[in-house]
């Protein structure tokens, strides 16, 4: 993801009510970091937030967290964030651990054009990786359930492979889901900008 020089990364950090610091910390209590308990939905590799913004704002009977790994990336989105969401907060951490963040909590994971890692040896980077699908047992309460927007055909292929041999069942299924689907859905920073160049997005619903 490009940015462009963003200079007080950390006052911006330090200063937002949304990023919350030491998140490992509420790993088992996260509905403790929202005034109403309902159910949890989270987005990796956010971005720049547009998505989850969207969404929290469309679904207040729905908590948000959102996880980035880079702080200038984070810095941008707590940026964006309106002043009056109470239902959305943000973590600045590497995914690799997800499994220290929650504990059966989640009812929900969104993977928005997540970093394909096209190289072989670099497949257990990937978020749909057996690595990370099996962190995600941890995180999830019995029922699971992840959507996957991508416009990456090769790493839909193999996300779609890895899930249901982790045993989900694949609905929703479409190389160009904006045609093929209805779905109601926010957009995320990235597939704005494929929309505006006519790129085909995939779509898949995973559950278990
Ligand atoms: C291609 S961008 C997509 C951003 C956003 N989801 C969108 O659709 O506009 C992928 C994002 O995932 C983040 N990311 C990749 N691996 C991650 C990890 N292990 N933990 C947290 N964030 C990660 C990257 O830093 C980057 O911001």
């Amino acid at each position: 993801m490009r940015l462009r020089n963003l200079k007080n990364t950390t006052e911006i950090m330090e200063n937002s009510p949304y990023l919350v610091k030491a998140p490992e910390n509420y790993c088992g209590k996260t509905s403790q970091l929202f005034p109403k308990k309902q159910p949890l939905h989270i987005e990796i590799g956010m971005g720049k937030g547009d998505f989850l913004m969207q969404m929290a704002m469309k679904h207040p009977n729905i908590n948000y967290i959102g996880i980035e790994k880079f702080d200038k990336v984070v810095a941008r989105a707590l940026l964006k964030i309106p002043s009056d969401l109470e239902n959305l907060k943000i973590y600045r951490f590497d995914a690799i651990s997800i499994s220290s963040l929650f504990s059966h909590e989640v009812d929900k994971l969104y993977l928005n054009f997540s970093d394909p890692w096209p190289k072989k040896r670099q497949a257990k980077h990937r978020l749909t990786s057996p690595f990370f699908l099996e962190q995600y047992e941890q995180i999830f309460k019995t029922a699971k359930e992840i959507k996957i927007k991508t416009d990456n055909v090769p790493f839909f292929l193999y996300s779609l492979e890895t899930l249901s041999q982790q045993g989900y069942q694949l609905y929703e299924i479409s190389l160009d889901y904006q045609k093929e689907l209805q779905i109601d859905t926010a957009q995320s920073e990235y597939e704005q900008k494929f929309c505006e160049k006519g790129i085909p997005i995939c779509h898949v619903k995973a559950v278990k």
